[in-house]
């Protein structure tokens, strides 16, 4: 898998040192980003020490257990647990993954664990995101259907179904995203693999009575052939959803439709 060099902050410091208070023989370093921009204060890399007996298995894990039960003030997003809701997006030992659904052990060494690389940071591990949301708002991410006016299903075949297989499981968690070199360098007007996955979905769902205006939208010069391939994406997805092709396969229907 690839791994993602984070840019690098000269600003970033080393800061606090947490000693294990347990006396635990199975001790493990984990270094994490922090920082709370309202404070004018630099982002810094706080190191806790802890005790992995009682840890359970995951990253996500780890990070409630120092919180709970050595620094309350560390922030970062979680909610399902079960790499569900995408939530808990962050860069994990130099990839982007779900804390909630990574192994620690897994992570040789001392664990690293920052924000989601090149999003503007709202606190510690907690990304903004509301960029990508804009964008995703822009490709009108439901069903466009007119014509099927008795208010009854709208029916689909097997195979026409079998499309949505690889798309319709993404979870809107951003790795993908921000772990493209164009997306960093574009984000404002490249609409990056999560979104562009996201188009295609809907543009080849067989019910959808919008797809050549769908085409168009994303058929232009920054949103869509700003990808350059570069695969990054594919090899972040926590899912193992492939973005990449779903780029490919809405260049490929514009050059052939
Ligand atoms: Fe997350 Fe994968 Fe969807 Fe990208 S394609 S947003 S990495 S689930
Ligand atoms: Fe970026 Fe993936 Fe394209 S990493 S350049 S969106 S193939
Ligand atoms: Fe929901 Fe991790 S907490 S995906």
């Amino acid at each position: 898998m690839v791994q993602i060099n984070l840019p690098q902050n000269s600003k970033v410091q080393k800061g606090k040192y947490y000693k294990d208070k347990t006396g635990s023989k199975s001790l493990r370093k984990v270094n994490i980003y922090r920082w709370d921009p309202s404070t004018g204060e630099n982002p810094r890399i706080d190191t806790y020490e802890v005790d992995m007996d009682n840890c359970p298995s995951k990253v996500l894990d780890l990070l409630n257990k120092i919180k709970n039960e050595i620094d309350p003030s560390l922030a970062y997003r979680r909610s399902c647990s079960h790499g569900v809701c995408g939530s808990c997006a962050m860069n994990m030992d130099g990839k982007n993954g779900l804390a909630c659904t990574k192994p620690h052990d897994e992570i040789k060494g001392d664990i690293n664990i920052y924000p989601l690389p090149h999003l503007k940071v709202l606190k510690d591990l907690i990304g903004d995101l509301s960029t990508l949301y804009k964008q995703y708002e822009s490709i009108e991410p439901w069903l466009k259907n007119t014509s099927n006016k008795n208010e009854k299903e709208n029916l689909q075949t097997k195979e026409d179904r079998s499309k949505l297989d690889g798309l319709y499981e993404c979870i809107m968690c951003a790795c993908c995203s921000t772990s493209c070199p164009s997306y960093w360098w574009n984000g404002e007007k490249y609409l990056g693999p999560a979104v562009l996955l996201q188009a295609y979905r809907w543009i080849i769902d067989s019910r959808d009575e919008d797809r050549e205006d769908r085409l168009k939208k994303v058929a232009d010069e920054l949103k869509l052939y700003r990808c350059h391939t570069i695969m990054n994406c594919t090899n972040a997805c926590p899912k193992g959803l492939n973005p990449a092709k779903a780029i490919a396969e809405l260049k490929k229907m514009l050059v052939t439709r």
